[in-house]
Parts: C-alpha cells; structure tokens; sequence
C-alpha cells in the first residue's frame, strides 16, 4: 500500500472513544462525539493536502471536491463512525481507499472530465441516534426531518441539539436535492462483511444486492418491585420475558431460511442489581432476502414475542424505527464495472450489511466494491483486511474512476 493509504489507516488507529468505556475494545466513534470530530477534522486536512475543496452539507456529510462541484459527479467514499467497539476497517478503509485513488489519479497527471468528490456519510451505523446511514437518508429524504430532529441519543440530547452544536442549522436538516443532484454515480469500496470473497479465494468483488432490513422496538413492560421482598412466583419480571422474546427472536429466524434476526441491545429500567425492572427495551434488527420475507419474519417475532412475554405476565409493544427494502444494484452497472475489472476474475457478491451506497440506490445510480476481510468477521475488533488486498481494492477504485472521469 502506498504511503499515503498506509499511513492513513495507521494513524486512524489512534482514533477512538473506546476510553469511555474499555470493556468493548474496537473502535467506538459516534457522531459528533470527540473520536468523530477527530476524524473529520483528518479528513479535511488530508483532502485539503490534496487541493480538494471540502466542505459539510447541511446534514452533516462531509465533501471533497476535485475541481469544481457537480453536476453529474463521480462521487465516491463511505463513513467514518463505528458501531460501538467496531473494527478498523468498516467505513474508513472506504474513505481512505478514495482518497488514495483520487492522489494517485492526481500524482500521474491524469485531468478528469468530469467533476469527482470523495464523501464521508454522517452516523452510518446508527449508533449515537439509532437510525442507520441517517447521512445518506437525511440527503435523500429518506427520512422525515422533524423525526430525525427529535432523534435522541442515550443521554437525552436531540439529534437538533448535536447538530446546532455541530455547528449546523437543525432548521436545514432534511432533504437536499441540490447537493444530491450533484452526484451522478456514487461508488462505495468496502471492506467485505462475511466469507464470499475468502471461499472464492479473490481478493475484490462488485456488489450485487443487499438484503431487505431494519430495526424495531421491542418495549416489554412488568412490574417493577422489590428483588429481596417480592416473592418468585407471580413476580412479573420484564427482564426474564425478555429473556423468552429474545430466543423466540432466534427461533424464528432459524425457521425462516435466508433470515437473520438479532437483539444485539437491550436497555433495563430502571437498572438496579437490587429492583426487578419495571420495563425492558430490546432492539431487534432482522434481515432477508425480500421485502415481504422480512416483513413476514418480524410479524412471526411480534406474534413469538407476545406469548413469550405473557408467560411471565408481562406485554410488549413492537415499533418500527427504520426500514430499508430489498437493494438490487443496477445489472448493467455491475455488468459494466465487472468487464472494466476483469470480468470473471471479480465477482459479483451479495451481501446482508446496509450501507449509504444501498440508500443512494434509489436515488441515483450507486456500485459498491468489496474488499476480501479473511477472518469473515465485522462489527467486531477482529475484522480484517490484509495490505495487499487493500491495494487491490485501491486499484479497482482507481481503474474505475479512471474509466468514468
Ligand atoms: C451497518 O453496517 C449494518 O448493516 O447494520
Ligand atoms: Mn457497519
Ligand atoms: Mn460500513
Ligand atoms: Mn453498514
């Protein structure tokens, strides 16, 4: 890997929030807390080294322009934040991937024809205010601004409030078709989330499809009391209906083929070693291949959840909190990329992980590349990318753009 890329990922390292909280290792770095404002403020002195003009929209994503801004760009980046105690590689390889593309295109002379930018989306993984590629969705108006300002994070402060201190308008959050019309194809190189590349034995592949997915409240409500005064039986405990919902949410995607459902997040109320809770929030995430399988297995999980609850007395109450149906990237697109690549020596994989290029994809033409990760495992520490694939991936991004500037 070249100095510049190698150099950046290795300087990133140091970069995380993790102190708050030790216990998670990885990488924790949510929107607009220190290890995210860090990052941005890398971001646009590397891109600045670069000559690119940078600038943040009015939702917070970060732009690098080459040359004059749109129309009918190139743009292509990923994210910066992390899930909490996340891997190295999620979001920045991405970020630093198109940096590294546009300084070699630059360093070899080359003059695109057309306007390109490298652009850092805004809390990709949902973790600080809970709804995933929020930057992307927020762009696209795929989310409605007044409830994506009332969004609160775990200490009560709106997604307004950060913003305004941010140093953005909360008024001006929402849908911005102009920055949006800027874009005329978005490219998101990614470090892959599974085994498709290792079981292929290459190094980089074209995205095909992502999974329909989203997220839901699963709110179970008992009764709080008194742990050494409430005798067991009657108690009505939802922390242990919990507990039943939370494997009658496994149950139900292991009968559904193709699915997965996961409660990877569970908040007790009010928490105390000596209190039987009085409520339990449990976020459920659930994946499958079609819109309607998803909506099929979460309605299945609703229905498992409430006879699992009640054996302990207790209710639940399931809400929605984000959405995103069935991505199918663009055949021709993919057929385009793959033949510009090297034809069947890059495949064409699926892949159950959202990100901004499979929100964009509704709006204007997006491709994502994936990076080989040996160990098959991310939102995790142990996600990986050796360098030479990395390269590789460097490679493919810049005989791309290449090829479309
Ligand atoms: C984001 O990485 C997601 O797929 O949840
Ligand atoms: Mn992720
Ligand atoms: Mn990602
Ligand atoms: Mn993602």
């Amino acid at each position: 890997m070249s100095e510049l890329a190698h150099g950046t990922l290795a300087g990133l390292a140091e970069i995380d929030d993790t102190g708050r909280d030790a216990r998670r290792g990885g990488y924790s770095r949510h929107l607009w807390q220190n290890a995210d404002l860090e990052l941005r403020a890398w971001f646009a002195e590397r891109a600045g080294r670069l000559g690119l003009g940078v600038e943040t929209d009015r939702n917070g994503n970060l732009w690098a322009w080459w040359g004059e801004p749109g129309p009918d760009a190139v743009v292509t980046g990923s994210h910066l934040d992390s899930v909490p105690g996340g891997g190295a590689y999620d979001g920045p390889l991405g970020v630093v991937s198109a940096l590294e593309a546009v300084a070699r295109l630059q360093a070899s002379g080359f003059t695109p024809s057309r306007p390109c930018a490298v652009l850092v989306f805004a809390e990709e993984e949902g973790s600080r205010f809970g709804i995933a590629c929020l930057g992307s969705r927020l762009l696209t108006g795929g989310i409605d601004a007044d409830r994506a300002r009332a969004l609160v994070d775990a200490d009560g402060i709106t997604l307004a409030d950060s913003a305004r201190r941010a140093g953005l308008e909360p008024a001006h959050l929402g849908a911005d078709p102009n920055a949006l019309a800027r874009i005329g194809l978005f490219i998101e190189l990614h470090v892959e989330q599974g085994r498709g590349l290792v079981d292929l034995g290459r190094p980089v592949a074209v995205a095909s499809s992502i999974l329909a997915h989203g997220r839901w409240r699963l709110t179970v409500t008992g009764q709080g009391n008194h742990a050494g005064a409430t005798p067991m039986p009657g108690r009505r405990d939802p922390l242990v209906a919990a507990a039943r919902a939370i494997v009658a949410v496994q149950d139900a995607a292991l009968n559904h083929p193709g699915s997965r459902a996961t409660v990877g997040r569970l908040e007790v109320v009010p928490g105390g070693t000596n209190v039987i809770a009085s409520s339990v929030h449990a976020w459920l995430d659930a994946r499958a291949p079609s819109d309607s399988e998803t909506r099929a297995l979460v309605a299945g999980i609703e229905e498992a959840a409430i006879a699992a609850v009640a054996v302990n007395g207790c209710s639940v109450a399931v809400t929605e909190e984000s959405w995103t149906g069935t991505v199918t990237f663009d055949p021709d697109l993919v057929g385009r990329f793959r033949a510009v690549l090297g034809g069947s020596r890059v495949p064409a994989l699926p892949t159950g992980a959202g990100h901004d290029a499979g929100v964009l994809a509704a709006s204007v033409p997006s491709a994502m590349l994936f990076v080989r990760n040996p160990t098959g495992v991310s939102h995790s520490p142990e996600e990986f990318a050796e360098v030479a694939d990395c390269v590789a991936g460097i490679d493919a991004l810049e005989t791309l753009l290449r090829s479309l500037l």
